[in-house]
């Protein structure tokens, strides 16, 4: 599904040259759930938005399907984040000025080769009953707890059927209840769909439930 091969990254920052990624090698397979952890600095942000088509690598290559992400021009590889990938963030990422609706809508939005309003409607309407938020569509994000925002981050993630979701921190800012919550939800939708999820976490119970954990220090996996 995806193929990390050699890949390095770093900063020039006026403190000096900050190596992040050391050569990382990776394959994550179609179905997968993958756990990426590691101490905070190690490079597991960098990394899980390198693969995401987010960020350039210095070197190095990530192929998606038979795709090398970084030889495509921006046109496609935004075209691919849209329809193939999905994020959740630690901080949700919602748009403060819309509704929950609204927010899980626009990715749908972004695509051309979108349906009418009505259908994109209804989609974001099913994908929001499905995270558990049947009463909340017209609620801005500040008038939801931080479970319920994360749910409409998943629904987001959701919209497109991406073939791999990207999560970093996706419990980070949540009590252990709702964590347990959005872990439930992502391994469902896993296990339903078959959608990939790569996991950036320091979460143990995530950790348990992927099917592979990969362990990252200082820029390298080990
Ligand atoms: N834009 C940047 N400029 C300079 N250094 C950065 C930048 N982004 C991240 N870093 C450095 O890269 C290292 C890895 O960061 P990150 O991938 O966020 O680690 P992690 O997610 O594992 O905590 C850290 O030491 C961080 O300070
Ligand atoms: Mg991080």
């Amino acid at each position: 599904m995806l193929e990390v091969l050699d890949v390095e990254k770093h900063y020039d920052h006026p403190s000096g040259k900050i190596q992040v990624l050391k050569g990382i090698r990776l394959t994550i397979l179609d179905g997968e759930v993958v756990a990426i952890v590691g101490p905070s600095g190690a490079g597991k942000s960098t990394l899980l938005h390198i693969m995401g088509g987010l960020d350039r690598p210095a070197s190095g290559q990530i192929q998606f399907a038979d795709e090398d992400l970084y030889r495509l021009n921006e046109n496609k590889r935004a075209q691919i984040r849209n329809r193939k990938f999905g994020f959740i963030f630690q901080f949700y990422h919602l748009l403060p000025e819309f509704t929950a609706l609204e927010n899980v809508i626009l990715p749908a939005l972004l695509d051309k080769n979108v349906g009418s309003m009505d259908s994109v409607k209804a989609k974001a309407i099913l994908v929001l009953d499905r995270v558990g938020l049947k009463h909340r569509y017209e609620h801005k994000p500040h008038e939801l707890s931080g479970g319920e925002q994360q749910r409409v981050a998943i629904a987001r993630a959701l919209i497109n059927e991406p073939k791999v979701i990207f999560c970093d921190e996706p419990t980070g800012n949540l009590d252990s209840e709702s964590g347990k919550g959005v872990i439930d939800l992502l391994m469902e939708i896993n296990q339903k769909n078959k959608q990939t999820l790569v996991i950036v976490t320091h979460d143990e119970q995530i950790a348990k439930r992927s099917h592979r954990i990969i362990k990252m220090r200082d820029g390298k996996l080990v």
